[in-house]
């Protein structure tokens, strides 16, 4: 079996190459697809004024699947934290909600997407924001100090989604909400769930809705539910993991060969959604 700091060694090396790459050439690995365009963030949610106030290697070097911030409600003054929080896009948004009294913790293991996090914040020009270099199963943060996590499609990376749920609980003040964007898929075949380029391109460790939703509320969190979802077609996965058209650099995954591309999207096409999910932890539960 293998070993949850193995997981995270592989993920991490896939997103450090991954980023390094969207500086490659002044285009980025995305170099003639839409996404140079910002065409993926917008994919994601994201409104063609929101990308165009943020410094552009931000947008080129976006992993997410949803955005967590849009319709977040996060308020002048909060503390934000935001699990995985790669090369920023999330951290920049959220910290000009914020705005200077608040301020925006990123947690992130990949020393190279931490050191883009911090170049664009300072390309903002945002000084409320925070990069810290650690695991979102174990984050370096204190107990009962945030008003709001966001996180944009980084749960379903870790091989401890309960411990991750059981951290989120841990550190939200009560009251304290949240707004995650993730991949959820129904359960695979073994073949899939086997190809291990598939596991940082966030399909093959995606849960199901259900028991993702289930994780949450038995970490103790409280009013969980859906509020947005987009479920892949067989087209739209094979565009997302497609190193030709955009997906597999922005996804943080390598080549897969042609007739497995075609194999896995068969089989997955309606199965695999892009879901952002909310809730709370209940007032007065400090821990
Ligand atoms: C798909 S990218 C998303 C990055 C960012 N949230 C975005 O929307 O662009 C996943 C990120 O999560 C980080 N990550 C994955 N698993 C992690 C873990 N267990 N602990 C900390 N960071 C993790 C990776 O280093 C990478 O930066």
């Amino acid at each position: 079996m293998t070993r949850p700091e193995d997981v995270r060694k592989t993920v991490s090396t896939s997103y450090a190459r991954a980023v390094e790459q969207t500086k490659v050439s002044s285009c980025g690995c995305c170099c003639s697809t839409p996404a140079t365009a910002g065409v993926l963030p917008m994919l994601a949610g994201y409104s063609p004024e929101a990308l165009a106030s943020l410094p552009a290697d931000a947008v080129r070097s976006s992993f997410g699947c949803g955005n967590p911030v849009a319709l977040a409600d996060i308020r002048a003054g909060d503390t934000v934290l935001d699990l995985g929080s790669g090369a920023g896009i999330d951290l920049l948004l959220a910290a000009k909600l914020a705005g200077p009294r608040g301020k925006v913790i990123g947690v992130d293991m990949t020393p190279e997407m931490i050191a883009r996090a911090r170049e664009n914040a300072q390309a903002a020009g945002l000084d409320n924001v925070e990069v810290r270099q650690g695991i979102i199963e174990e984050l370096p943060v204190e107990s009962a100090s945030v008003d709001f996590v966001v996180s944009n499609c980084v749960i379903n990376l870790s091989p401890e989604k309960r411990r991750v749920f059981a951290e989120l609980h841990r550190v939200l003040k009560g009251g304290g909400r949240f707004s995650i964007s993730d991949i959820v898929a129904e359960p695979m075949p073994d073949w899939i769930a086997a190809e291990g380029l598939l596991y940082s391109a966030c399909i093959s460790g995606a849960i199901p809705e259900e028991e993702y939703l289930a994780g949450l509320r038995e970490a103790g969190l409280a009013e969980v539910e859906v509020r947005d979802r987009l479920t892949y077609d067989a087209s739209q996965l094979a565009a997302l993991l497609d190193t030709d058209t955009a997906g597999a650099c922005c996804c943080g995954s390598e080549a897969l060969p042609r007739d497995q591309l075609a194999r896995v999207t068969e089989a997955l096409g309606g199965k695999v959604a892009s879901v952002r999910v909310v809730g709370r932890k209940p007032e007065g539960k400090a821990r």
